[in-house]
């Protein structure tokens, strides 16, 4: 159990300075998934070619449900007596997921969610170890967008596979824990 854990758990007065941390932390998760719901949009247009029309389709059916985090982050932020941000405190970090040199770069669309994915998979963890003790409403919410972005990763994941058999991609520019199953190098030629 938490030191200074009040009767209200993480709504107790006791319990301030964490309440405060955690809102924090649902504030840069609300910033990022807005930043995915940007960059799907942008991608779910850009791409040009056959190969890229699936990827489109997918960012499209993705973003509602990135949008829906940014919602229920931001609902939290409101209950733990925190304030949802305005976009003059946002900070772009997405570099990966620019639009790429030439629109037929399909490539350079997957790598880019493969890292955005990886990264609010990295911050959900954190929240989900930040709030295991303390508040376990925050730490179910952040449990269920993680099964989600798991997904997301997992999905992009077998796209960028099919271009490394095909010699387009390389396997570093997976997952450590996806290497062992991923295709050799050029192996499809
Ligand atoms: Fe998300
Ligand atoms: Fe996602």
């Amino acid at each position: 159990m938490e030191i200074g854990r009040g009767p209200e758990g993480i709504l107790s007065q006791e319990m301030t300075q964490k309440r405060e941390e955690i809102v924090e932390l649902l504030k840069t998760a609300y910033f990022m998934e807005l930043e995915t719901v940007m960059n799907y949009v942008s991608e779910s247009i850009n791409p040009d070619g056959v190969r890229a029309q699936q990827i489109k389709e997918d960012l499209n059916e993705d973003i509602p449900e990135e949008l829906g985090h940014a919602r229920q982050l931001g609902a939290r932020i409101k209950e733990l007596y925190g304030v949802v941000p305005g976009s003059m405190d946002f900070d772009a970090g997405q570099q990966l997921l620019q639009p790429a040199d030439h629109q037929t770069d399909v490539v350079h669309v997957i790598k880019g969610v493969i890292d955005a994915e990886s990264k609010a998979i990295e911050h959900y963890t954190r929240i989900i170890e930040a709030t295991e003790d303390s508040d376990p409403v925050t730490n179910d919410m952040t449990v269920a967008i993680l099964h989600d972005e798991q997904g997301h990763r997992r999905r992009f994941e077998g796209y960028l596979k099919e271009y490394i058999a095909e010699g387009k991609a390389s396997k570093s520019d997976l997952p450590l824990s996806s290497q062992a199953t991923s295709p050799e190098e050029g192996s499809a030629l």
